[in-house]
This record gives C-alpha cells, sequence and structure tokens, in this order.
C-alpha cells in the first residue's frame, strides 16, 4: 500500500488546480486525472494487487478523490468562463449582419434626372429657380395680359406678404417654370441653353390627374439663328430619348402668350402605338408638352433684342411623362409615399 501514494496525489491536485489559466488547460487537467489512461484509472489498475480489505479502503479513497477532482473541475469551469464573459465581447462571426434597409431614387427624381440627361447631352445647362415668384416674372414679363384667366385667385396661389423692393410687387406660388426664362434671360447674355426642372403650384382639386403642387421641366434656347425646325429637332430627339425609336410626334398648332408660333407636342400613344385605345381615347396621340417659338415681346421685356436674338421654348409636367413612360394611372401615388409603390422603381 506505500507506493499507492494516494496522499502525495491529493497534495498536488491544488496546486495543479490553481496554476490553471485557461479552460484548455482544464481539459488537459481532466485528462491527466480522470482520462482512460489517466491518474485515477492508474490507481484502480494497480488495486487487484492488494488484499480485499486493503482494496476496500483503497476504492473508497479513490472515489473520493475522483469526487474531489470532478468538483474542482466544475468550479474552475465556472470561474474561467465568468472571468472570459466580462472581458470578451460576446460576438458571433457566423450570425448573419443586420442589412439596412435601401432607400429608392424616388420616381419622379428619376425621370427629372433622365430628362435633363438628356438635354445636357444635347448641351443644355440646367439651371433652377424659386418657387416664390414675383407677379410680374410669373405672368407679366412672359406677355400674359392682366385680363388673362390663369392670373386669378382660382388658377393662382398669391401670398399674403408682398415683395420687399421697391415695387412691392405681389408673391405668389409661381404656377409654371417658366418665370426662370425671365431670370435667367435678364441676368445672362445670350446665346443660352437651358433647362429648368422644379415644383409647381395650382389650386386644382386633387384627383387621379391633378395635384395642387406637380413638377414641371421648362426649356428655352436664344441664339442669332434659331427656327421652328431647331425646336422640332431638339423635341424629337428628347421624344425618341425617353420614349424610344419608334415613337412618332406631331406639333399641333396652339396659343401660348409666351411664344408665337405656339404648338402642343403629341406622340404616338405607347400603350396601342397609336390604334387608338382608351388611354389616349381612341386618338391614337397623347399630349406631352407645349412649346413655341419666344414672342419678341418677352425677349424685349429681358432687354434683349428680337431682331437680332431668337429663342425657342417649351414646358413639360414631369408628373404626365412618368404616368406615361411607366403607366401609371393615378397622380396621388407619386405622393403617397407607400414604398409598396415606390419601390417597383
Ligand atoms: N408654361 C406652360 C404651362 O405651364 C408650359 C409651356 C408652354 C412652357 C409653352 C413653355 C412654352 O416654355 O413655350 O402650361
Amino acid at each position: 500500500m506505500d507506493d499507492f501514494k494516494i496522499d502525495e496525489i491529493e497534495k498536488k491536485i491544488d496546486e495543479a488546480f490553481q496554476k490553471v489559466s485557461s479552460l484548455e488547460d482544464l481539459e488537459r487537467l481532466r485528462i491527466f486525472y480522470l482520462g482512460r489512461k489517466g491518474v485515477l484509472s492508474k490507481l484502480t489498475g494497480r488495486l487487484p494487487k492488494f488484499s480485499l480489505e486493503e482494496r476496500r479502503k483503497m476504492g473508497i479513497q479513490i472515489n473520493f478523490l475522483k469526487q474531489r477532482i470532478e468538483d474542482l473541475l466544475q468550479d474552475k469551469e465556472k470561474q474561467l468562463k465568468e472571468s472570459l464573459k466580462s472581458t470578451q465581447p460576446i460576438i458571433d462571426m457566423g450570425l448573419p449582419g443586420i442589412t439596412q434597409p435601401i432607400g429608392y431614387m424616388h420616381p419622379l427624381t428619376q425621370v427629372i434626372e433622365e430628362i435633363c440627361g438628356i438635354f445636357i447631352r444635347m448641351g443644355f445647362s440646367v439651371i433652377e429657380g424659386p418657387e416664390i415668384e414675383t407677379e410680374y416674372n410669373n405672368f407679366t414679363a412672359l406677355n400674359i395680359a392682366l385680363e388673362h384667366p390663369s392670373r386669378d385667385v382660382f388658377d393662382t396661389f398669391y401670398l399674403k406678404v408682398s415683395s420687399s423692393n421697391s415695387k412691392h410687387q405681389k408673391l405668389l406660388l409661381r404656377s409654371h417654370t417658366s418665370p426662370v426664362q425671365i431670370r435667367v434671360m435678364m441676368k445672362e447674355k445670350p446665346p443660352l441653353a437651358i433647362v429648368v426642372p422644379g415644383k409647381v403650384y395650382r389650386p386644382d382639386a386633387v384627383d387621379a390627374s391633378h395635384s395642387f403642387m406637380f413638377h414641371q421641366v421648362e426649356g428655352f434656347l436664344v441664339d442669332r439663328e434659331v427656327k421652328f425646325s431647331d425646336l422640332k429637332g431638339v423635341l424629337y430627339k428628347f421624344a425618341q430619348s425617353i420614349f424610344g425609336e419608334n415613337i412618332k410626334i406631331r406639333f399641333r398648332p396652339h396659343y401660348f402668350p409666351f411664344t408665337e408660333p405656339s404648338a402642343e407636342v403629341d406622340i404616338s400613344c405607347i400603350i396601342c402605338k397609336g390604334e387608338g385605345c382608351s388611354v389616349c381615347s381612341k386618338k391614337g396621340w397623347l399630349e406631352i408638352l407645349g412649346c413655341g417659338m419666344i414672342h419678341p415681346q418677352v425677349l424685349r421685356n429681358v432687354g434683349i433684342n428680337p431682331k437680332v436674338w431668337k429663342g425657342f421654348a417649351f414646358g413639360m409636367g414631369v408628373e404626365r411623362i412618368t404616368m406615361l413612360k411607366y403607366g401609371i394611372n393615378d397622380i396621388r401615388l407619386f405622393f403617397d409615399n407607400d414604398l409598396r409603390f415606390l419601390e417597383q422603381f
């Protein structure tokens, strides 16, 4: 029984456990004592050499020792795990990341960018103007007569304040982007080729095709030799770029106070290709914009000599173009901001 040395083993245990500083060390210790070829199994293996009485005593001692080691293992493991928790952030690198929801560019913004891009490639520059305008820029300078119906309060939002300049002009929410023609031409010398995207306001009752705020893109070009055929060429190229190579366009005579001659431009119906359907009211054509040669009086109003300079201008509704392009049948969808709608673009 002398070479059994169980007391010595017992003494060394505490020391061994104290030195353990990691879970890996602890596992090594477990295997050293309790493994198949470990200290305890070696002790047990030697038991048959002893007498029955001795074996009984030693068996009890071995069991105690085993229990002790198991307790120590358990305590140490708990202790090590606790200290790991407090020093290391718990990061599971295998977890899938939390993706941020992706935003979408509003379809109107996309179409405004597309429209401006087409004109930029033809040599136009983009300029913006204010949404609050003077009555002079919005109407008078554009040759819109005092008695013109678009000036009345049912067609234009007038502000209660007036401008602080010496003329104390009435202020309003611009009803079209055309006043930016006036602003630019008053400041810049021709030749000019400008497009103007922006919001406009009209006191219309909201329904599937009307909104009190909508978007227009205005365009104008002033140079020495400008002909109606230049306007036709530019707008034909524009229509093809935005609606496809095979689109047809036609110019219908019309009236605008700020252009002479004036026209409205139709495209062949993109739904029925000109056959006649409910979208084009069986006409085969869809109106997309107004245009014309800048009226000599408008040029005079901004100090440009109409004998030397000519110009053309056009204006289009962005909502209308977008609705035709994507087959959208209700203008209110643009402003509801329902993600199920916006995500489709
Ligand atoms: N300002 C017009 C409107 O809001 C659109 C327009 C028509 C603009 C003809 C133009 C133009 O520049 O030449 O209805």
